[in-house]
């Protein structure tokens, strides 16, 4: 997606040629038209498949998710990020592991919002090593639901993630795939 592209090599900040900063479109400022033509994209890319909801992992992914729930017209779910207090049944919980912040963390979602019925989009807005989305796939299945595939605005391809989750047999569609870092600077595929 090329305005993506565009607005990441030109607001995008690269730290320790590992982390792209995106805090003034993304992260922190949203700029809401944008997050509506990543929701177009992700239309189209999806377009003939069957979605009933879309499932995404707090906070970041919810912009892009609620623009495309919007036009596709379905919901949108967002996991919750929690530390578990007392073991609730109605609820599903995948374990994520961040490499960032060297934690695992459970994810949370209701039961109530995902029947065995529902053909499922999970949305999010990085792709690094997969272990977001993963949790979110995991959730599906307990749900004994259809998952569609995963959409991503920003891949970092040199991670494992996206591999991981093709190999795992998801179907993965990334509007904006980075190669690599190089000297501060951005590379797309
Ligand atoms: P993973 O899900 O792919 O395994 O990601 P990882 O644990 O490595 O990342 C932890 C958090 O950092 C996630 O956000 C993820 O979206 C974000 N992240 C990973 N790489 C980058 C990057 O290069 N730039 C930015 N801006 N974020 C990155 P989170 O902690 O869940 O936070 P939230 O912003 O969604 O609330
Ligand atoms: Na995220
Ligand atoms: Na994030």
């Amino acid at each position: 997606m090329d305005l993506l592209k565009e607005r990441i090599q030109a607001e995008g900040l690269v730290l320790d040629n590992s982390l792209l900063k995106v805090d003034s479109f993304l992260n922190q400022q949203i700029d809401p038209e944008l997050m509506m033509k990543i929701g177009e994209e992700f239309v189209k890319r999806f377009q003939g498949e069957r979605i009933t909801k879309i499932l995404t992992i707090e906070s970041s992914g919810i912009a892009v998710s609620v623009m495309t729930g919007l036009i596709l017209k379905v919901p949108v779910i967002f996991a919750r990020k929690k530390k578990p207090k007392v073991t609730d049944d109605n609820v599903y919980t995948a374990k994520v592991h961040s490499f960032t912040k060297r934690e695992s963390n459970d994810i949370i979602v209701s039961k109530q919002f995902l029947q065995k019925e529902d053909s499922v989009l999970i949305i999010d807005d990085f792709l690094a090593n997969g272990e977001a989305a993963a949790g979110l796939a995991n959730i599906v299945e307990q749900a004994n639901a259809s998952l569609v595939g995963i959409g991503i605005v920003i891949e970092k391809s040199f991670q494992p993630g996206a591999q991981k989750l093709i190999q795992a047999g998801y179907r993965v569609e990334s509007l904006a795939r980075i190669k690599a870092f190089s000297n501060g600077q951005v590379i797309f595929y």
